[in-house]
């Protein structure tokens, strides 16, 4: 049996508060500041400590560091990306897109993906339909310890047509579920404001719409 980290590392000591707060995607890494393997145990530490159902905890996550992977994961990502757009909006790769669209700042990850100093790959073991909701919530655990210690990250997914190569690439069995990937480097600039709507708005009490007592 493995050893098992059972108090906090003191490198997370940082208030829950500043780090949920101040989490945020970053999606320009800084290629000057690389992360180090204790700094990986730690978020993969924090990941493990989540809640699923059950217990049964299916999330299985694939860490890539070499950068001959990262680099064909990359091309990889940017195919998805452009692949998605593709299906939603009939964009062609390399679309001019308006400066107000949401998609602005993805369409910069499918060009950064392929230098983040490392790249964190969200898969699930067993029941594929159930597995999801207890991948994310370690998920959210690894970027929240990222944030802590000062490394950006952004969660985000694929698309069908390159699935069967990522899984070549990486040697991911038959019956292994993809969920999300997250890139994590130091950001190129800080992590900035994020802009969420107000808890009054999404916060429901007793009866659907009935605002709750801070609303
Ligand atoms: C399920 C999910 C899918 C996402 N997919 C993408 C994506 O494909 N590309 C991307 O750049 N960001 C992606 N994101 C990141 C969101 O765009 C980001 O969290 C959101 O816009 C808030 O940005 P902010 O934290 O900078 O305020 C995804 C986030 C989630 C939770």
């Amino acid at each position: 049996m493995d050893m098992i980290r059972l108090d906090p590392p003191p490198e997370l000591a940082v208030p829950l508060g500043d780090t949920m707060y101040t989490q945020r995607a970053i999606r320009r890494f800084d290629p000057d500041r690389p992360i180090d393997d204790a700094q990986l145990e730690l978020v993969l530490d924090a990941a493990s400590k989540a809640p699923s159902g059950g217990n049964v905890q299916p999330a299985r996550f694939l860490v890539v560091r070499d950068r001959s992977k990262i680099e064909a994961f990359g091309a990889l990502y940017y195919e998805a990306w452009w692949a998605k757009r593709a299906d939603e909006l009939g964009w062609e790769p390399g679309h001019d897109i308006p400066a107000d669209s949401p998609y602005r700042m993805a369409a910069l990850l499918a060009d950064e993906m392929v230098h983040a100093p490392v790249v964190v790959l969200a898969f699930s073991t067993g029941n594929a339909r159930v597995a999801a909701s207890s991948v994310f919530p370690p998920v959210q655990n690894l970027m929240l310890a990222a944030r802590a210690l000062g490394i950006g990250s952004v969660l985000t997914t694929l698309h069908p047509t390159v699935m069967e190569r990522v899984h070549e690439l990486f040697g991911v069995p038959d019956g292994v579920g993809f969920h999300c990937c997250i890139p994590l480097g130091y950001p190129r600039g800080g992590f900035g404001p994020t802009r969420r709507f107000a808890s009054a708005d999404t916060t429901f009490w007793d009866r659907w719409e009935a605002r709750p007592p801070w609303g």
